[in-house]
């Protein structure tokens, strides 16, 4: 049987360049426009820019993958947890913590590769980020709750990502924000038709992953903000995945007024 992406050499090489490959070590003819070099970086300072958060205590990356964003979180909060499903992204990410770098094999051509080192960079404090494995859908309440709770490009891979964003009111803190980003491939292989958040009509009218978020989480978040942010995934040295993800940003009530 096929491995899952998210467990193999392939996904974790890949993921691991998306998340701390410089420009040169991603795509050195500059053809891949610059802003989407740094998504797992403008998922979490672009987003964040300018709003106030209850405290600097507690941050929440849910699948976090190999962990870049839970770092950049880790220059704002003192206690960063970034949780995701796959062993292998969660082992990689515990060994970034831990020494700061790892090297991959990165897939030039065919069986053509290069050795680079990736590294987390030398100003976040790698100490206020752990890592545990963990299923989005089944989080457990000794987690607690979180000034900020990040789910970038997390919702189009869940079966029920309903069981997730319910759990949203007790994980975000009155006042807390929550980062939610999508690409919306919305496909039966992860997520069953019924349990789509969007991209499908109901009645004749179109609903939209943001039009399904409302339903699901207003009035307990309030949307503050959404934005495009554009990311690229490389394969080989000539093919890359380009995307334009949707990304919102939204306050928990419950605070003082
Ligand atoms: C498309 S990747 C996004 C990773 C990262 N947040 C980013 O934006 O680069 C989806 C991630 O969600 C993880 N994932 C999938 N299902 C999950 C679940 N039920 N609970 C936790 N993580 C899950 C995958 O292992 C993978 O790391």
């Amino acid at each position: 049987m096929k491995q899952p992406y998210y467990e193999s050499d392939e996904g974790l090489s890949q993921y691991l360049l998306f998340h701390y490959g410089t420009e040169q070590d991603i795509s050195s003819e500059r053809f891949v426009p610059k802003k989407a070099l740094s998504f797992p970086v403008q998922c979490v300072s672009t987003t964040l820019a300018r709003l106030s958060i209850p405290s600097n205590e507690r941050a929440l990356d849910v699948g976090c993958a190999v962990g870049r964003s839970s770092f950049e979180l880790a220059r704002r909060f003192t206690q960063v947890i970034g949780v995701d499903f796959s062993q292998r992204f969660v082992t990689a990410a515990r060994r970034l913590a831990k020494k700061g770098s790892v090297t991959i094999e990165r897939v030039d051509q065919g069986e053509l590769a290069s050795r680079i080192e990736l590294s987390v960079p030398p100003d976040i404090d790698r100490s206020r980020v752990r890592f545990t494995r963990g299923d989005a859908e089944k989080l457990p309440s000794r987690l607690g709750a979180f000034d900020v709770v990040l789910a970038s490009n997390l919702i189009c891979r869940l079966r029920h990502p309903s069981r997730f964003l319910d759990r949203l009111p007790a994980l975000v803190r009155p006042d807390g924000l929550l980062v939610l980003t999508t690409p919306s491939t919305w496909k039966e292989i992860h997520t069953p038709r019924a349990h789509w958040v969007g991209g499908f009509n109901r009645e004749g009218h179109a609903v939209r992953t943001l039009d399904g978020l409302r339903e699901q989480l207003e009035p307990t978040f309030r949307l503050l903000r959404r934005l495009d942010l554009p990311m690229v995934i490389r394969e080989h040295q000539r093919k890359f995945e380009y995307v334009i993800v949707e990304a919102t940003v939204w306050r928990r009530s419950g605070g003082r007024s």
